[in-house]
């Protein structure tokens, strides 16, 4: 799900990581920060980025975000033209030699792709300059499909964000490689919702004509937890929420199959 997504409903049992995303916007009084947040397929990352996109709205910040996609992961830059586009009349305000960094990294101008330092610097300055007007959440959603030069920039960029009034936070599915799980910024993993806030969810899904196996899901939501190890894997998509650790994402196994 994008963080676009309209209308998805209430967020169900993340007080936690409520907590924790809050903590970083207003804790950016004392310097900005960066946090990574993991979990399998479908178990709510793209919904707290949205959740955190919108609280940050709330809280006047400037939100620009990039996603990764898979037809994407090997165009250079796509995921940093993406985040910082909406920016690029700010660049303006960047001395020349980094405007022409940047221009350069994104194929606008004469000169060669510069060095990926230069491009990173150039982006922290941007993006600094950005946050002298408002406070400035950036998101990377889907971390896991950002092409690799992007990463590296984000990377170097989240290491230095402490005196700077900037978040940064990034979605990336559990067991993907991505240079920026392995960047040293604090993690927090997603588990799955409890038995009370899953059922809640699966209420409001619309009703299964043909449950899997003849066992309505409501029942099956309620089954204790699965081995989780036999069914991790990165191809596998756990279904909303994780629910497919409490034994319901059958019916999404069989759609993708059809
Ligand atoms: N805490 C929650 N409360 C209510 N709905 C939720 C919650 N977590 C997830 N959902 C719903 O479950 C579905 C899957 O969640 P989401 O798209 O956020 O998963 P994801 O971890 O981003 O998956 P992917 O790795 O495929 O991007 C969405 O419809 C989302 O709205
Ligand atoms: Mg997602």
């Amino acid at each position: 799900m994008s963080v676009a997504a309209s209308n998805p409903g209430p967020l169900l049992g993340r007080d936690a990581e409520i907590e924790l995303l809050a903590s970083l916007l207003d804790g950016i009084r004392d310097g900005g920060g960066a946090l990574v947040l993991y979990g399998e397929p479908g178990i709510g990352k793209s919904r707290l980025l949205a959740w955190a996109a919108a609280s940050a709205r709330e809280r006047g910040f400037t939100v620009l975000s990039a996603a990764g996609v898979q037809s994407e992961a090997h165009l250079p830059f796509a995921g940093l033209h993406q985040l910082i586009r909406p920016l690029r009349f700010r660049a303006e305000d960047l001395p020349a030699r980094q405007r022409a960094v940047l221009d350069a990294a994104f194929g606008l101008g004469q000169e060669p792709a510069p060095e990926r330092f230069q491009i990173a610097m150039a982006v922290l300055d941007l993006l600094g300059e950005v946050a002298t007007d408002a406070r400035l959440l950036v998101l990377a959603e889907d971390a896991q499909w950002l092409d690799r030069p992007t990463t590296e920039v984000l990377a170097f960029v989240a290491r230095r964000l402490q005196s700077d009034p900037i978040v940064l936070l990034v979605a990336v599915r559990e067991g993907y490689p991505s240079l920026l799980v392995d960047a040293g910024l604090p993690q927090h993993r997603l588990g799955g919702l409890g038995p009370a806030e899953a059922m809640t969810l699966l209420d409001a899904l619309p009703p299964s004509a043909d449950p899997v196996g003849g066992t309505p899901e409501r029942e099956l939501a309620a089954a204790p937890p699965r081995a989780r190890g036999a069914r991790r894997g990165p191809a596998r998509r756990a279904g909303p929420a994780g629910l497919a650790s409490r034994g319901v994402d059958q019916r999404h196994a069989r759609r993708d199959r059809q």
